[in-house]
């Protein structure tokens, strides 16, 4: 049973890991969720309730599903968004290259991930954002701040992704506007940044989703946090 005062959220990239496991906390909450994925077979049986959009975040005929897979939710004729987690994100090759060695196709790849999509999506419901005074989370990473080798280019991807949110939140002052750095999390992303790597020490992406429901549900100013953070703030 849902109902039109239900808030609204999209997901990008629920397929697995942090947007799972956020998408899983906000249905049970009461939200109206519409995820995506590329692969996104499981996801109706995983997420029950949920509005599942097959697709690729850096396809705009895919963001155009999105767009009306939202709009299916609002109240009839108007447009409503509550919440954009913009998750989805590309690592770029595994093993990490060093910039030296790293192939100008991949780099390209991962900024149309990690920092064109969002923008995209983020034009694309602007409006409905607005009209909800909403909220755009952007997931971030400590590589945006962090000079690792080898994390170039996805880490300069997350810093371009960090300015464009804290543009957003200068020219949006009725919005709240989040880059969120998550930690590390196993995950299969994580995986694929240490091959051959026991990651099984490094936290659930689970134990993430707390510190992202306060965040949301309190709307302290705009800008740029860690999870880690927000984890003991009061709510
Ligand atoms: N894991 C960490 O330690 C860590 C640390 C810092 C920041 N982060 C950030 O946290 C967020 C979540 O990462 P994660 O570790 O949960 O990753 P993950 O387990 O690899 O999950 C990524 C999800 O995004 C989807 N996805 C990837 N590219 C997509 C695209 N082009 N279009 C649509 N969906 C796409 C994947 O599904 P398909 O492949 O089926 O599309 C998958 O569902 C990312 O923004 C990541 O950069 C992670």
């Amino acid at each position: 049973m849902t109902s039109t005062s239900q808030p609204i959220v999209l997901i990008t990239g629920a397929g697995r890991g942090l947007g799972l496991a956020l998408a899983r906390a906000l249905l049970s909450s009461g939200w109206r969720v519409v995820v995506d994925a590329r692969r996104a077979g499981h996801l109706a049986a995983a997420l029950p309730g949920a509005v599942v959009v097959p697709g690729d975040v850096t396809d705009p005929a895919h963001r155009d599903a999105l767009a009306a897979a939202v709009s299916g939710l609002a109240p009839a004729g108007g447009q409503r968004l509550d919440l954009l987690v913009n998750n989805a994100s590309d690592l770029g090759p595994s093993p990490l290259p060093r910039l030296a060695d790293v192939p100008l196709t991949a780099v390209r790849r991962v900024y149309e991930t990690n920092v064109l999509a969002p923008l995209a999506l983020t034009q694309v419901f602007l409006v409905a954002l607005r009209a909800s005074h909403g909220t755009v989370l952007n997931i971030s990473s400590d590589a945006a701040v962090e000079p690792y080798a080898g994390w170039g280019a996805y880490g300069s991807s997350k810093a371009a992704l960090d300015q464009l949110t804290a543009v957003l939140a200068a020219e949006e002052p009725g919005l709240a506007v989040y880059s969120v750095d998550p930690g590390d999390m196993r995950t299969e992303m994580h995986q694929a940044a240490f091959p051959g790597e026991d990651i099984c020490d490094r936290p659930a992406p689970e134990a993430v989703v707390p510190a992202l429901l306060r965040l949301i549900a309190t709307r302290p100013p705009s800008g740029r946090v860690r999870a880690a953070d927000l984890a003991g703030a009061p709510a």
